[in-house]
């Protein structure tokens, strides 16, 4: 069983963020929705499968997390990435954004420093300020298409009392896939200021062919008892709205602290779907996401195609990882309120403006390629017609 990803899905009327409050957000009801990363496809036919039995049970109590489900998503870890997780390690969250936000409330106090690297996924930023903290920038610095780390400065921004660095890898939105070797000279600064890190690895299984995602804790298992790492099949397999994370915390000290912040919110429960979706995605779900990265793959190509031919005011990054493409709009030769203007009015085309990113996103848009193909030339096509007045 797979899914046809050209075949169009009408998401109208689901209550989606993406297409159902496109009037409320923008007042235009017809604007092309690009932005947030959730993707236009079904999940595979055995989570819809499994949704449907749990659905048809009728009955919707409490539910908790059966062993099945860790055993489910240890097993997945060691296919694809090679990476033992124990399954007591796993605390199981409602969603990244919350556990970042426990993770800062739990590890940090108010006015700390917690590093973080832009353009990076913006809900970072809100984490650190809802929170009362000090954002650090270790902005990536830019060669050529290539987005690196600026380890020098990171070592800074660490060595003047930073307490949290937060991770993404892959990296959202510039697309990179960290090398073994990047992540080694990362792990080695970490090492030498004892600095707690937060691996967001939610993009992990998004990884174009040619790349490996590493997780953190391979990379340095001497450093296990200072690093959380972030994980979940909501990206993967198109789950967001179900709502279920595994936050892998190998030190028992931290994982104590976690589960208590937890409780003091009352989460610990799960929505029977998300369970049920989750456990089925990681069981057989690999034959599935082989399909989709191919076809987002394809989309890429099918981006920087027309990027190169009828618009050349955009130049597309290399996708390594995930399924948003960032693109270099300074050829345009518009400020960002401009550009940002103009997709929306000339083209009805809804992206994420650079900014939004922090330092470094000023002149780019990040576009989501997970949707059937026709939708992608539909607002490629709109596009083109963003420059005229
Ligand atoms: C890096 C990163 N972390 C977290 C999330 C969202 O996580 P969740 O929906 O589980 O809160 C996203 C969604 O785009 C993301 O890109």
């Amino acid at each position: 069983m797979t899914t046809d990803f050209d075949q169009v899905v009408d998401r109208a009327g689901t209550a989606s963020l993406k297409w159902d409050f496109r009037t409320e957000k923008t007042g235009m009801a017809d604007i092309l929705p690009m932005w947030v990363a959730d993707m236009d496809f079904p999940a595979p036919p055995e989570v819809i499968k499994a949704v449907k039995s749990r659905a048809a049970h009728g009955v919707y109590g409490y539910t908790g997390h059966p062993k099945s489900f860790f055993v489910a998503t240890r097993e997945w870890f060691r296919s694809v990435h090679n990476w033992e997780i124990k399954t007591d390690s796993i605390v199981v969250t409602p969603g990244v954004v919350p556990a970042i936000n426990l993770a800062i409330q739990t590890f940090t106090r108010p006015g700390d420093k917690v590093i973080i690297q832009p353009p990076v996924y913006y809900p970072f930023m809100w984490a650190i300020e809802n929170n009362k903290r000090e954002i650090a920038f270790n902005p990536l610095v830019r060669t050529g298409d290539t987005w690196c780390m600026d380890l020098d400065d990171l070592e800074r921004k660490i060595a003047s009392g930073a307490r949290m660095l937060i991770l993404c890898s892959p990296h959202n939105p510039v697309g990179r896939v960290w090398t073994r070797k990047e992540l080694e000279g990362l792990t080695a600064i970490c090492r030498r200021h004892n600095i707690l890190v937060l691996s967001d690895e939610i993009h992990a299984d998004l990884v174009m062919s040619g790349h490996r995602h590493l997780p953190l804790e391979i990379v340095a298992p001497d450093l296990n008892e200072r690093i959380i790492t972030c994980t979940a099949p909501s990206k993967t397999f198109n789950l967001a709205g179900l709502q279920v994370s595994a936050i892998v915390i190998p030190d028992t000290e931290l994982r104590r602290q976690f589960s208590g912040a937890m409780k003091s919110v009352g989460l610990g429960l799960s929505n029977p779907f998300g369970i049920v979706a989750a456990e089925a995605a990681y069981r057989h779900g690999h034959e599935w996401l082989k399909n989709l990265l191919a076809y987002i793959s394809a989309n890429h190509a099918y981006l920087v195609k027309f990027c190169r031919g009828s618009m050349p005011w955009a130049r597309p990054m290399p996708l390594e990882g995930t399924y948003l493409a960032w693109l270099d709009c300074n050829a345009a030769g518009m400020d960002d309120e401009e550009l940002t203007g103009r997709l929306r009015r000339n083209a009805r085309v809804w992206l994420d403006e650079g900014p939004l990113f922090g330092p470094g996103g000023e002149g780019f848009q990040r576009m989501n390629l997970a949707c059937p193909r026709t939708i992608l030339a539909e607002a490629l096509n709109r596009m083109a017609e963003t420059m005229i007045d």
